[in-house]
């Protein structure tokens, strides 16, 4: 077979370490909607661009609209134009792709659809060479994940035991709270195997993220520190400049604690707080990152009153631009509670975290746009430095920035030159300088892990519930409270008072965001 040579530029022999990946059919279901012409589509042209698809490789688009082929390329090659994170677009290894694209019409919820999707996958002319290895990739509303997987499962299309790989790639939201959670792992257990179950949580195919297991087990200075004894915080921040941008009918029944603190940030948690994980294997990491999730006592409502804040943004201006309220958004309901932004302490009861907390925030509408992880190790002791004033020498800390402008830096302090005083400087290590490499998108990856079978970077049923667990129990709290109980913000503000006040009641505060540039 030959392998990996859409591209333009492919190198003729594949190195030893690159995955051999297998020849499919993906089988894209909501393929006329945003997600598959912003991301989906951009990522299967980049891969191919980048010699990572088989030759033997097709992708069919399953949706409700009348379409022809053509048409559906060229509404494809249109969105590639518009969101293709490299410019130009080669034309050539867009053409190669286009080719092997196919359109299908059917109803998500009509058991017949996929019963002609089974007929139609073996009719197409790379079929023979695909054999019957698929990937299902449900880019729909979340109500029709469950339908989809058993339908799929009525045609016979789900995991098999014959060898070929029948797999399924689910985007998040995985239910609306705990229950409806279960129900939906149930419903798609019910039909593929856990293994060939991928749960999209695209937090975990950005590069920066990965990087925080190499940068936390690959080396030996900061494992050691990494625990009680020296860090006295950690902070996590997502904070967005974007408001809902037209997704207020989604976003109105999920507000920022479902959006993004469930999935998005618990990511970063876990991936902070675990134990080294015995081996690199999936299962082996995603343990440990479920126990850090099982650590966290539910919280009572006492301790929810005083260490969670939401908040939703009234109007305001980013970069001089008028942004609206929140409920004055379209589709958003009038009175709407919903929290655009939201921060929260949590305690990680186990041996490495006991009393240290962990404080996330996430938020829309925000001053500025940034990902960071912040640990803020304790004081150092000044005693030595009292005497020439220095008696708060200030903490060391260690800020990943995930987006934009990746980057890592340290800051501890060094005597001022000419000064018997100590001033704290930064070390910064900035990705697009450090590395020379092409930095693929998130979406990139976990396409290429979901065709090898690789689980790693994919949410586990368990990690979900968990994550759920919490989630439901702050929502809990705000369904007893009051409209007086919701805070304002100021669009291009870094939130409400409130989650400052977070902070300085513990005696702490929260990192400023810094200018990284390369
Ligand atoms: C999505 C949320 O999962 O993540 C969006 O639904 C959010 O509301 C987005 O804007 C943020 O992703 P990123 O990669 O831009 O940080």
């Amino acid at each position: 077979m030959s392998l990996l040579s859409i591209g333009t530029q492919c190198p003729p022999l594949i190195s030893k370490a690159q995955p051999k990946l297998p020849p499919t059919a993906a089988v894209i279901f909501g393929a006329t909607g945003d997600l598959t012409h912003r991301k989906i589509i951009p990522a299967f042209y980049h891969l191919a661009k980048n010699c990572l698809l088989p030759d033997d490789f097709a992708i069919i688009g399953f949706a409700r609209r009348p379409k022809s082929d053509d048409e559906f390329r060229q509404d494809l090659g249109e969105a590639l134009q518009k969101f293709s994170h490299t410019k130009p677009i080669d034309e050539e290894v867009w053409k190669k792709l286009a080719a092997r694209i196919y359109y299908f019409q059917g109803e998500l919820d009509d058991p017949e659809a996929y019963k002609r999707l089974a007929e139609k996958l073996k009719q197409l002319p790379e079929s023979a060479k695909i054999g019957e290895n698929y990937l299902f990739y449900l880019a729909t509303s979340p109500e029709f994940f469950g339908p989809a997987a058993q339908n799929l499962a009525a045609a016979g299309l789900a995991s098999k035991q014959d060898g070929s790989r029948h797999r399924l790639i689910v985007e998040k939201p995985f239910g609306t709270d705990l229950e409806s959670a279960r129900a939906l792992n149930r419903d798609l257990q019910g039909a593929f195997a856990e293994k060939d179950i991928f749960r999209i949580d695209h937090y975990l195919g950005k590069e920066t993220v990965q990087n925080l297991m190499y940068f936390r087990f690959a080396n030996a200075i900061y494992e050691p520190l990494w625990n009680r004894r020296y860090i006295d915080h950690v902070q996590i921040t997502v904070a967005e400049q974007v408001g809902v941008e037209g997704r207020g009918g989604y976003y109105d029944h999920a507000g920022a604690s479902r959006d993004m603190l469930q999935n998005h940030l618990f990511q970063l948690f876990t991936l902070t707080a675990m134990e080294p994980p015995a081996s690199l294997d999936a299962e082996s990491i995603r343990d440990e990152k479920v126990k850090v999730l099982r650590s966290i006592a539910t919280p009572s409502l006492d301790f929810l009153q005083k260490n969670v804040v939401r908040a939703q943004y009234g109007g305001g201006y980013i970069n001089g631009k008028a942004i609206p309220a929140y409920r004055q958004e379209e589709k958003v309901a009038h009175d709407s509670l919903t929290e655009t932004f939201v921060a929260a302490r949590f305690e990680v009861d186990n041996w490495r975290w006991s009393g240290v907390p962990f404080y996330l925030r996430t938020g829309k509408a925000l001053a500025t746009q940034f990902t960071e992880i912040n640990i803020i190790f304790n004081r150092p002791p000044s005693v030595l430095f009292a005497a020439s004033g220095d008696d708060r020498l200030r903490r060391n800390a260690l800020r990943i920035r995930i987006q934009p402008n990746e980057a890592i830096s340290l800051n501890f302090n060094a005597k001022v030159p000419g000064k018997g005083a100590a001033e704290l400087v930064e070390m910064d290590f900035l990705y697009k300088s450090g590395f020379d490499h092409y930095l693929p998108e998130a979406y990139e990856r976990l396409i290429v892990d979901a065709l090898i079978g690789e689980s790693t970077l994919f949410t586990r049923s368990d990690e979900v519930e968990q994550a759920w667990r919490l989630v439901d129990s702050l929502r809990g709290m705000w369904d007893k409270q009051a409209l007086r109980d919701l805070p304002l913000y100021a669009c291009g503000s870094m939130g409400p008072v409130e989650a400052d006040l977070l902070l300085e009641k513990d005696g702490r505060h929260w990192v400023q965001p810094k200018e990284l540039t390369p």
